[in-house]
């Protein structure tokens, strides 16, 4: 299952096999430090999620499955009805965490299943343990290969020596590993092609500029920085071809809820004729919510009234911190998914996918 195409170089989050722990980079200390957080406590993952030491819609997902069954293997010294009183708990707590990204509420939802599949079937604990960290390490290596295969899609749109300007952090570190958008980048990288990347700072706690920025040195990919509001301008003089983002959520009619600062991209994209591409796994597609439905996560805004720990404006001052806007479908050239590439009528054509 494990026989990668691709060099995996980076892991955000993973599963210790002999502690059982669920394990991430703390994304908050990058790239000046890389630490490791280890865990077996429902409560320590989900102040990671909610503090952003692991962020990115999939690593999310893949991080709470991981926590669970973790977890599992804590309390399964217990009889069965606290063990499931208390997993019920703790998915609970994970569920909780933050709003907006839907492949969280995907992966908990499969836990779920599992949970009460077991409780049906009477199982002891010690085998729902087993089998809720075999569905966990599913979840993440399935994350591993949609990342691949939607690269492999994507780099299909990806000219030779074609300039990609991308926003916040769709790279390794914001899913299990290889990344969505900076997926789509990787497969094309080793594919040979001589691309360059724009990574936007994405204020306000600047996943572009430290982890966008890290991962792409890394890899060697050349990558220049521009501040959020560079886009409009950098456009313009014709110095990006294409635009390739994550996603947090994709609704059924096709909006694409993505990082706060994505939609003003979209715009000045449309305007310069310049496509606008979205490279999800299919997890991140929400079939069951229209776009009123969905949450727009509204974090603290002392993370706008700061950069980084130092206030740069009077502490005081009214601030607004939205984590993510919305993108209407038809400033959407393409979504890639790791079953294909999707086209307009968004509407039609995600269903026909999922179907
Ligand atoms: O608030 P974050 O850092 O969790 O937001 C992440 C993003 O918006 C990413 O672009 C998105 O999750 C796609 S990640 C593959």
């Amino acid at each position: 299952m494990n026989n990668y195409p691709y060099p995996i170089k980076i892991r955000a989050v993973w599963w210790d096999e002999s502690s059982k722990e669920v394990c991430c980079v703390n994304t908050k200390k990058l790239p000046f430090e890389e630490e490791i957080i280890c865990s077996k406590e429902p409560g320590r993952v989900a102040k990671a999620i909610i503090d952003m030491e692991i962020r990115g819609a999939p690593a999310i997902g893949v991080a709470a499955a991981l926590a669970v069954a973790s977890y599992a293997y804590k309390i399964s010294n217990l009889n069965r009805e606290e063990f499931f009183r208390e997993i019920e708990n703790a998915v609970n707590i994970l569920w909780n965490t933050r709003p907006t990204a839907h492949n969280l509420f995907w992966a908990l939802k499969r836990m779920k299943r599992i949970i009460h599949d077991s409780i049906e079937k009477r199982l002891d604990v010690k085998e729902v343990s087993v089998k809720l960290e075999e569905e966990a390490i599913k979840i993440m290596d399935e994350d591993i290969w949609s990342n691949i295969r939607l690269g492999e899609y994507g780099a299909q749109l990806v000219p030779d020596n074609a300039t990609i300007l991308t926003h916040c952090n769709a790279g390794a570190l914001a899913t299990a590993a290889f990344g969505t958008a900076e997926g789509v980048m990787r497969v094309a990288w080793y594919k040979g092609k001589k691309i360059k990347v724009i990574a936007t700072e994405t204020r306000p706690v600047l996943q572009g500029a430290r982890l966008t920025v890290w991962e792409l040195v890394k890899e060697g990919i050349p990558v220049t920085l521009i501040t959020d509001n560079m886009v409009g301008y950098v456009m313009r003089k014709g110095l990006v071809d294409l635009v390739i983002v994550g996603a947090d959520r994709i609704t059924k009619e096709g909006y694409v809820i993505n990082k706060i600062g994505t939609y003003m991209i979209a715009l000045s994209a449309k305007r310069n004729n310049t496509p606008f591409y979205v490279a999800a796994p299919t997890s991140t597609i929400d079939l069951e919510s229209s776009i009123n439905d969905v949450v727009i996560e509204e974090r603290n805004p002392d993370e706008v009234r700061r950069v980084m720990d130092r206030y740069i404006t009077l502490p005081e001052v009214p601030a607004l911190n939205y984590a993510f806007d919305i993108t209407d479908p038809d400033l959407v050239t393409a979504i890639i998914t790791e079953k294909g590439i999707v086209k307009p009528p968004f509407d039609e054509n995600l269903k026909k996918l999922l179907s």
